[in-house]
């Protein structure tokens, strides 16, 4: 009867916790919602009837509103200036008192938070914006295409002993018909007279496939402590650490999205358009105040800025940033689940495991102490028993608004039924350990 309970009590965790999701959305969805419902009056970078809306949440809630204000807003304006909200009344006066359009009815809450995903992360870059390459560290289907040289080597080889035998056998074989015998020799002379072109092929193969084994390997083993050049000296420590900037400043996906991103060279731009010279007091051991100036001109070099006129050429050419944390494409794994609906009890959790290194951002619960690192390493091993460890020993936040109300009832009665030690919900009751909620 326990038993019967226990998983009915599952069960109904389990779909609950997709609420936990419930700022995420679907980029691709929100950006069609985009067009068909917001371009006439909006754009991403340039105010038309309505003002600018790339990263419009980051910029609302940095203002101190919340995301479920930016929702009443988009579904129903005009009935939050009628409640007397102050701010929906400022906007409008702002710009001369135009009205929006009102979406209740037409959109979905789901349909928004996808619209609000599209317009904080969105995924086609405009003309001012260099691409964000980050290259990956092997490519699977390269992987691919070696491997089966490596089996084609390997039955080649086969073959060619067998073949070898053969030729030895049968040549001194005393019951062979003469019609057989001479098709024998002359296969024997083909193959004494190729032999070299066939070993060479073979050879060929085996190196390839080496390539290929190393290659895969490569892609493979490296993981904690995995810290590649990039290609403009990018120090952590002097933006996060010296200059204290906000992580998300910079890697604003992680609240609302899948992936967190780097930051585009306009996002750079923000701040180095007027810094282009390095006169901090902080100096890495090797390296010098011109070395890092030159580091920042290169900002200018690949987003094609013209520091002398200060303005843009035009000619720009994409840094190729090296990837370093990159899960397989069949795990699921969502920064905004983490950050936002998992940051509180994260961090409780980390610091009552660590009680000589206390931390305060979240982000350090994974990545490390990047507020320290001139390069960017990996600070875990990235692995699915690494996740299944925090889900098993984190509790779940049960104030988080989400949870809230689903989860306090089931506090309760789980304290009667198990006592007052079992009544914490770590992550792995709420479905963290499924393997469908990791895996595709
Ligand atoms: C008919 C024109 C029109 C349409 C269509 C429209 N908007 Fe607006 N929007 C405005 C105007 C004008 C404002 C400025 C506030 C005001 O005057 O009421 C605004 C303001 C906003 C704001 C607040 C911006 C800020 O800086 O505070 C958000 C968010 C917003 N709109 C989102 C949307 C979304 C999402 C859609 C599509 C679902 C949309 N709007 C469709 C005209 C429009
Ligand atoms: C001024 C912008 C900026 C700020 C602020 C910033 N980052 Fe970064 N971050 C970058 C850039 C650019 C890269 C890519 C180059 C590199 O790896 O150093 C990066 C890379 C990373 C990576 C590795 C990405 C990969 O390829 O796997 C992680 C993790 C990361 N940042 C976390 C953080 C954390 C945590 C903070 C706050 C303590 C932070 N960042 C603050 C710009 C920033
Ligand atoms: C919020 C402002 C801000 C942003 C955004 C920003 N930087 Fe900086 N950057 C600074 C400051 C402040 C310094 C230190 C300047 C000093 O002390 O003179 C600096 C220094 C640097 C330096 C020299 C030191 C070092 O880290 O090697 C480089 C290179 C640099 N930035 C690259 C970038 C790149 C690339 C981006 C975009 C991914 C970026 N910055 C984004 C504020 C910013
Ligand atoms: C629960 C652990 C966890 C937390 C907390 C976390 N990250 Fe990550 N981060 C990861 C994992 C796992 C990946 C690799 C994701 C992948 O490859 O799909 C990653 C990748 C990244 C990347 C590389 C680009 C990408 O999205 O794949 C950046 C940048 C990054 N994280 C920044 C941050 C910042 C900034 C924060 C805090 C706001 C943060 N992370 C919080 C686990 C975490
Ligand atoms: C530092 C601890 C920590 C690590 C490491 C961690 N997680 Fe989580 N994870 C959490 C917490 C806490 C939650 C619950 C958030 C909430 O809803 O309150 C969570 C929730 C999830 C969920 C949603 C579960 C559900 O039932 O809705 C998924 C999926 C997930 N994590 C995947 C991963 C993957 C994949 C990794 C490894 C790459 C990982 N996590 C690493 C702490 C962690
Ligand atoms: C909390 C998240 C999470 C859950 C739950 C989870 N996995 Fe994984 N799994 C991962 C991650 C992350 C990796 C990739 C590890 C790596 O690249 O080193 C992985 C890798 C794997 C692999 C590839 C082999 C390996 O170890 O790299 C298999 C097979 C696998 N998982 C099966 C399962 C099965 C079966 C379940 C359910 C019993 C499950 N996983 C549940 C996160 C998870």
């Amino acid at each position: 009867m326990n038993k019967i309970i226990a998983v009915c009590m599952l069960t109904l965790l389990t779909s609950v916790s997709v609420l936990s999701q419930k700022v995420n959305g679907d980029v691709k969805n929100g950006e069609k919602l985009f067009k068909d419902n917001c371009t006439a009056c909006h754009a991403l970078d340039r105010k038309l009837t309505g003002p600018a809306l790339k990263g419009i949440v980051t910029k609302l809630t940095e203002e101190g509103a919340d995301v479920g204000w930016i929702q009443k807003w988009i579904m129903n304006n005009e009935a939050l200036r009628k409640s007397g909200d102050k701010r929906a009344n400022k906007i409008f006066e702002e710009n001369n008192q135009i009205a929006m359009d009102v979406f209740e009815g037409r959109l979905s809450e789901q349909n928004i938070d996808d619209i609000l995903a599209y317009l904080e992360n969105p995924p086609v870059p405009t003309q001012e914006v260099t691409p964000v390459v980050v290259e990956k560290k092997t490519s699977n289907d390269l992987n691919y295409i070696l491997l089966s040289f490596a089996s084609i080597g390997v039955i080649l080889i086969f073959t060619l002993i067998k073949v070898n035998k053969l030729v030895k056998l049968k040549t001194s074989s005393a019951e062979l018909t003469e019609l057989e015998s001479t098709r024998i020799k002359n296969f024997s002379q083909f193959y004494v007279q190729y032999k070299g072109v066939l070993y060479a092929l073979v050879t060929l193969l085996l190196a390839l496939s080496f390539y290929g084994v190393w290659a895969w390997l490569m892609g493979i083993g490296v993981d904690k402590g995995y810290a590649p050049d990039q290609p403009i000296y990018f120090s952590h420590k002097i933006h996060a650490g010296e200059n204290k900037i906000n992580c998300q400043l910079c890697h604003s996906g992680a609240k609302y999205g899948k992936v967190s991103e780097i930051p585009s060279l306009s996002v750079c731009m923000n701040c180095h358009r007027n810094i282009s010279e390095y006169t901090g007091k902080y100096i890495e051991p090797g390296k010098s105040k011109e070395f890092y100036t030159a580091e920042i001109k290169k900002i200018y070099e690949h987003i094609g800025w013209d520091e002398e006129n200060q303005k843009y050429t035009g000619k720009q050419n994409p840094v190729k940033w090296e990837r370093i944390h990159n899960m397989p494409d069949f795990v699921y794994f969502n920064h905004s689940q983490h950050v936002v609906a998992g940051e509180k009890t994260i961090i409780a959790n980390y610091n009552k495991k660590n009680p000589n290194h206390q931390i305060d951002v979240v982000c350090k619960a994974c990545h490390g102490s990047i507020d320290t690192m001139n390069v960017v390493r990996m600070a875990n091993d990235f692995t699915m028993g690494w996740c299944v460890d925090c889900h098993r020993t984190t509790e779940v936040d049960m104030n988080n608004g989400y949870n809230a109300a689903y989860f306090n009832k089931l506090h309760e009665k789980l304290k009667k039924e198990y006592g007052e030690d079992k009544s914490k919900i770590t992550v792995d009751a709420i479905g963290g350990l499924e393997c469908g909620k990791c895996h595709y």
